[in-house]
This record gives structure tokens, sequence and C-alpha cells, in this order.
């Protein structure tokens, strides 16, 4: 399995058949070294409707016939916009043919334009050869980490930017509560406001975790 940091919050999942884009967040993202066109996907899947995140996804969808997976509330506006879209809502998991997507909570917003685009939420992701990757959206610690951990992950992204979500501080916490094999710190030094040093978070979570932190500039990938 190849993980690609496409920048921000945005992830390419590729495995031996698949294709999976994360918050595909492309065009207009001042670290990105991709551009839209790069990806042909299975599938797309939204943590939450912000712009940050919902990015190029319905023009990937129209240009490729990729699926837009997410919450309710959000697959129905991306829809509305001309996408092909499958709603679902935190709990699952659901199978697919390109692995299986269950949502988690997140505690964070959703909005787009004006519209209230449902709950945020986390994605953990199986691949067909039973990689689990949970993306945790945009949020704050919370506790019920712990019960996402249980599922046993591989790899866990995890925001590490503060502001709009964890600083590394609660990200460390949160790496203690999913106990992940992999840490990739996503959603930092995109913007003046985010700006973290991953080097020293790294450095906390090897010294007091048994997780190995992996570290993607933007265009990056690792192969798990
Ligand atoms: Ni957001
Ligand atoms: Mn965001």
């Amino acid at each position: 399995m190849k993980i690609t940091f496409i920048g921000h919050a945005a992830i390419e999942i590729k495995t031996d058949k698949h294709s999976i884009l994360i918050d595909p967040f492309i065009t207009g993202n001042p670290v990105a070294q991709h551009k839209p066109e790069d990806f042909q996907p299975d599938a797309i899947l939204l943590t939450h409707g912000h712009a940050d995140h919902l990015g190029d996804a319905v023009p990937i969808s129209q240009r490729t016939g990729a699926p837009i997976i997410a919450i309710f509330e959000l697959a129905t506006y991306c829809q509305s916009q001309g996408a092909k879209a499958v709603g679902m809502n935190i709990g699952g998991p659901s199978r697919f043919e390109f692995g299986t997507v269950q949502f988690t909570p997140a505690f964070h917003s959703s909005s787009h334009d004006g519209h209230y685009l449902g709950e945020p939420c986390g994605i953990v992701f199986t691949t067909l050869e039973n990689k689990k990757i949970y993306h945790a959206g945009d949020t704050a610690l919370f506790g019920d980490m712990a019960l996402i951990g249980k599922l046993g992950l591989d790899v866990a992204l995890l925001p590490i930017g503060s502001y709009y979500t964890m600083d590394p501080e609660a990200a460390l916490e949160a790496v203690q509560l999913l106990k992940p094999r992999i840490v990739i710190p996503i959603h930092y030094n995109t913007l003046p406001a985010i700006h973290q040093d991953p080097g020293q978070f790294k450095a906390k979570v090897e010294a007091q975790t048994k997780t190995h932190v992996i570290i993607l500039r933007p265009g990056e990938h690792c192969t798990i």
C-alpha cells in the first residue's frame, strides 16, 4: 500500500488494484505539488464539507465517475453539484469493491457556502488486503479515540496544526489512545495559523509511545 501526502489533509491511498482519495484539496492548496488530473481514483472519501477538504472532489468525480462517499448531507450536496455520491453516516462499516469504509465522530463543524453539511467525521478505511487507515479529519482530541484504536490501526493520519484542530500535544494523547503502528501528521504548515514543527512531534511520540512517525512533505509518499 502506497500513501501519498498531497498536502494539508489530502491523501491518496494506492493498493495493487485501487486508488482512494481522501479530502482532495488540490486546486488552491498552497503546498500541493500535484494537479487534480494526476489522480484516477476509484472513490473519493470526504471527512467534512469545509473547502480545504471538499476541494476538487466534485470535478474529480465528474471527470472519473468515482463516487464521493461522505456523510448523508455532504453526499447530497455533492450530488446537487453534479457528482456521483454515496451518503453514509457515522457507524458502519460498509463494504465496497475497493475496500471498507467506516465513518467515526470528529469534534469540529461542517458547512460550505452557507449550507450545513452534516456532522464532521473521521474515516477508517480498510483495504482489501486488510490494512486499516484512520484519517481523523479535522478534530479536537476526544476520549472515544480509544474505541477507534480497538479496531487495530496500521496507520493514523492525525492533524497537528492547532487553531482548527488538535495541536501536537493533543495529537500525542491521541496516539496514546489510538495505538496505531504508524502516524503521519497532517493539517499543518499549509497556512501561517497552523505552523508546527513535525520533527518535534515525531521525537515526543517516539519517546513516549511504540508508534513510529513518518513525516511526509507534500507530494511525498511512503509504502506500508
Ligand atoms: Ni474543517
Ligand atoms: Mn481543515
